[in-house]
């Protein structure tokens, strides 16, 4: 087998593909826990970006690394079985894990298949198909014009149906045919230094309620879903409260469309819970996940089940290849035991606590940022324009700490669920050095 060297990997991917992501390079064995090393200098970073928050327990964990762990992962990986009917025992010891560990009790639909958007497509084909149903079309012949309700600021993804309801930065979907399905204003919080809301959140809520009266008078019984990030993670970490949540599960009842919650960002514990959803204590009818738990996917409750030949019992409907990616299931299956054998839940939980007081005491003492929010491993702040906020991330990164731009003027940290209360002590100090 060929080695290429470390130095050389910019300019070999270069030569056949976009490569204009990080200028180190990620040295895989030499990582470790929150940090990662650059494989040309050695310089090590401390992961408070976790590849966009989809790794969730650090680099080379020990019980990763036990033998019959990685003999198993191996096998695996050697063999790449077609999921979605071709079953092993290593899929139903996943799927039994996940579901009676990680998915929450009434959700009893569950569909695999590998990244965020496509999790997200999925949950919207579910949705078309509920209310297919539902209004009684026909399965050929009728046109179908359902739409979805969504909001502004939302990322969702990249692909075909998703692209329609993501409007975070233009460049990412412009140019690409969509549908011009109806979205309204995203009533999010924001906080002063000592975490209360500051701003009049009832006020703007009330706005988005009468958009969303206004747009189901419009599309009459057209809306299939009401889709919402429970926290907006690119479109720049914006909280909703809980009451708003709770009008969304209100009007989706009332108006006969799903609730759709998309926790590809926030889900599989970032929160400190499973779910964030949870901690807000507003159930929707179908979550997406992906990243952190590395396969992704969809649960739904029963509601689905008022249609009799819903997607999760009409086979085909809703498919792909792989379903799924038999050593991502594998792995993920080791990150629930990991994360409940050492409570990381609890972990992130603390860490979250304690970096939202440190950024909120350095925004006292600096006033260089403001709006300092988050829960778990989800932390932001906002800088007065987005050039400081460029800004400020590349000076954190010459200090060894990665964190990712969110929105236009905010800075966003997503922890790894191992990291220590010394590891967030330190990266506070740098990040106040840094500013
Ligand atoms: C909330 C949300 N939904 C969907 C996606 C798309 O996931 P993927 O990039 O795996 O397709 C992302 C990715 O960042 C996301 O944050």
């Amino acid at each position: 087998m060929t080695q290429i060297d470390a130095k050389q990997v910019h300019s070999v991917l270069g030569r056949h593909q976009l490569a204009d992501g990080y200028s180190f390079v990620l040295d895989l064995e030499r990582s470790h826990g929150s940090w990662l090393v650059d494989g040309v200098t050695g310089k090590e970073y401390l992961d408070m970006f976790t590849c966009f928050a989809s790794w969730p327990i650090g680099y080379n964990h020990p019980m990763m690394r036990e033998e019959a762990f990685s003999k198993r992962l191996l096998t695996a990986a050697e063999n790449n079985p077609a999921n979605s009917d071709l079953y092993t025992g290593m899929m139903a010891e996943f799927v039994e894990a996940f579901a009676t560990k990680v998915t929450p009790e009434g959700y009893d639909h569950h569909f695999w298949v590998a990244g965020g958007s496509l999790a997200v497509e999925n949950a919207m084909k579910a949705a078309f198909d509920w209310k297919a149903h539902k209004l009684g079309l026909k399965e050929d012949g009728e046109e179908v014009d359902l739409v979805v309700l969504h909001f502004k600021q939302a990322f969702h993804g990249r692909s075909g149906y998703t692209m329609s309801v993501t409007n975070t930065d233009p460049n990412k979907v412009a140019l690409f045919p969509k549908f011009q399905w109806p979205r309204v204003s995203n009533p999010y919080c924001e906080f002063d230094n000592d975490g209360n809301i500051s701003n009049d959140v009832a006020a703007a809520e009330a706005v988005t309620m009468a958009e969303i009266d206004a747009a189901f008078e419009c599309y009459a019984d057209r809306i299939a879903c009401i889709l919402i990030e429970p926290m907006q993670g690119e479109g720049g970490d914006r909280h909703f409260r809980a009451e708003f949540l709770r009008e969304l599960r209100r009007v989706a009842d009332e108006r006969e469309a799903m609730l759709i919650f998309d926790e590809v960002q926030t889900g599989f514990y970032g929160s400190g819970k499973p779910w964030l959803w949870q901690h807000l204590g507003v159930a929707p009818d179908i979550v997406c996940f992906s990243k952190k738990s590395q396969v992704g996917g969809i649960y739904a409750n029963s509601r689905i089940d008022e249609v009799e030949d819903n997607v999760f019992a009409k086979s085909s409907r809703i498919n792909s290849t792989w379903g799924g990616n038999l050593v991502d299931m594998v792995r993920c299956q080791r990150f629930i035991e990991i994360i409940e054998q050492e409570q990381l839940a609890d972990n992130i939980h603390a860490r979250g606590e304690q970096l939202l007081k440190g950024l909120r005491s350095i925004a006292k003492d600096t006033n260089a940022f403001s709006d300092v929010r988050g829960i778990g491993s989800l932390i932001a702040f906002t800088m007065e324009t987005g050039e400081l906020r460029d800004k400020a991330v590349a000076a954190f990164q010459e200090r060894g700490v990665l964190a990712l731009t969110s929105g236009e003027d905010s800075v966003r940290f997503r922890m790894p669920l191992v990291i220590t209360a010394a590891e967030v002590d330190g990266a506070l100090e740098r990040i106040a050095d840094a500013l």
